[in-house]
């Protein structure tokens, strides 16, 4: 370093006292007692509201809103040569505007050649309009989440009084879609937002006919009503752009019912155009459906709803369990339907009933997965030739008809469509889903 770049000791002082009076942290320094102010820069005046004629010479602990705060502050510096603090002072101590601030200060020990300790310096900033600030934006944001909360749980009122399956139905597939994104890697904040946008899928559910619904509707009537109920989608969709929801939102009610092949409904997308969010409520609501007792369908247990992902996402199954299942569940249509028609006083007949209940039931103990309960669709449609002509009345001919295709559908459904391996889910959502339902006892905890 040649003599042109080094500054002599009068520079030194000269910008040492240039920093003191324009800098915008205040400068506070006490002599070798440690505790009386010698220094008090322009900018420290401004920051405590006080001159520097008035603090010199007095101690610096009193600027301090608790003056022994300065006695554990200091053993730190001992202890660390330098301290880095916030806390609070008073500003314009001793005068009408005398208030607290908040402050960080650097403080340091000052040593001399020999490294003996001459005094302290702290350099001063206010922070309380910051912390005011950041405080204002805390008090938002816990207000914003109130908000949220709120929301949520009026939109669950609001379901609730609708159908409250639907409002159930909605919250346990947040819940399963939630473990689902955790296991994918999602964040707190991205899933707090996600919970929402699931909790909305079936939104437009409330577009729906109530009593196609619920109130004992016990099977779907003819393709009309399957149809009607698929428009939920759509509805979702269109009430949600109209409330001028996020992408996000729209997207997961309008494609939850896509599926992975690009067989679903409403557009049939397929693969990764369907949005990630809709995939995974595809698969937590297909199995929740599964699992849940709904007034239109047969609930299975966990084992076998495990089964029926793994057909459904071109994973390994079991055909030997979800056979034996199939059976199960089409025995219960059909004592279902028996008990139905026994107790409805438009049949008459009850040994007619009677006799059909038995040649349905056995046949469903003999028929094998060869046979794919073709032997019972082939008895129901004897059965109608019997019905039809028989003498009766119109009305009771009618709900002998209605319950008869219902059986007939159902073996259908059950025995021979559902044993074939399907890709209706994404295979890897469906996995990381089906290893967590493998490792708890319930899944909605
Ligand atoms: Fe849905």
């Amino acid at each position: 370093m040649d003599s042109k770049t080094q500054l002599t000791d009068g520079q030194m002082i000269y910008l040492f006292r240039h920093l003191m009076q324009h800098s915008l942290e205040g400068f506070v320094a006490t002599s070798s007692d440690l505790e009386t102010i010698i220094l008090f820069s322009p900018s420290a005046e401004s920051i405590f509201g006080v001159k520097s004629e008035d603090v010199i010479g007095t101690k610096v602990r009193d600027l301090y809103q608790d003056p022994d705060e300065r006695d554990s502050i200091m053993g730190q510096l001992f202890k660390e040569g330098s301290v880095w603090y916030v806390t609070k002072f008073r500003k314009g101590k001793g005068t009408l505007e005398e208030h607290i601030i908040d402050i960080s200060f650097n403080l340091t020990l000052i040593r001399d050649e020999e490294g003996e300790i001459i005094g302290t310096m702290g350099e001063v900033r206010d922070i309380t309009r910051l912390n005011k600030l950041s405080y204002a934006k805390e008090l938002l944001e816990k207000e914003n989440k109130k908000y949220q909360k709120g929301i949520m749980n009026l939109l669950y009122s609001i379901l609730d009084d609708f159908d409250p399956e639907t409002a159930n139905h909605s919250q346990r597939v947040s819940i399963y879609s939630e473990k689902i994104a955790r296991k994918l890697g999602m964040t707190d904040e991205e899933i707090e937002q996600f919970y929402i946008k699931v909790f909305l899928h079936d939104i437009g559910k409330i577009k729906i006919n109530k009593d196609k619904l619920v109130n004992g509707k016990t099977y779907l009537d003819g393709d009309e009503e399957v149809e009607h109920i698929r428009m939920h989608v759509e509805h979702g969709a269109d009430l949600l752009t109209t409330s001028e929801m996020p992408e996000g939102v729209i997207e997961v009610a309008r494609h939850h019912h896509e599926r992975y092949d690009g067989k679903g409904h409403p557009d049939k997308l397929a693969g990764e155009d369907i949005p990630l969010a809709a995939r995974i409520v595809a698969v937590a609501d297909s199995y929740d459906s599964m699992v849940e007792i709904r007034l239109y369908k047969i609930s299975m247990d966990k084992e076998t709803a495990i089964e029926e992902l793994k057909r459904c996402s071109g994973r390994e199954f079991d055909e030997k369990k979800l056979f034996e299942h199939n059976k199960k569940a089409l025995r219960n249509v059909i004592e279902k339907e028996i008990k139905y028609l026994m107790s409805s006083e438009s049949v008459g007949n009850i040994k007619m009933i009677a006799d059909m209940a038995n040649e349905y039931i056995s046949s469903v103990e003999k028929s094998d997965d060869t046979i794919l309960g073709y032997d019972i669709i082939s008895i129901s449609s004897s059965w109608e030739q019997d019905i039809t002509a028989k003498t009766m009345p119109n009305e009771s001919r009618e709900i002998l008809l209605k319950s008869l295709d219902r059986i007939s559908k159902s073996s259908e459904e059950f025995l021979g469509r559902r044993m074939q391996k399907e890709l209706q889910f994404d295979p890897k959502i469906a996995g990381v889903f089906i290893e967590y339902l493998q490792s708890t006892e319930n899944p909605l905890c």
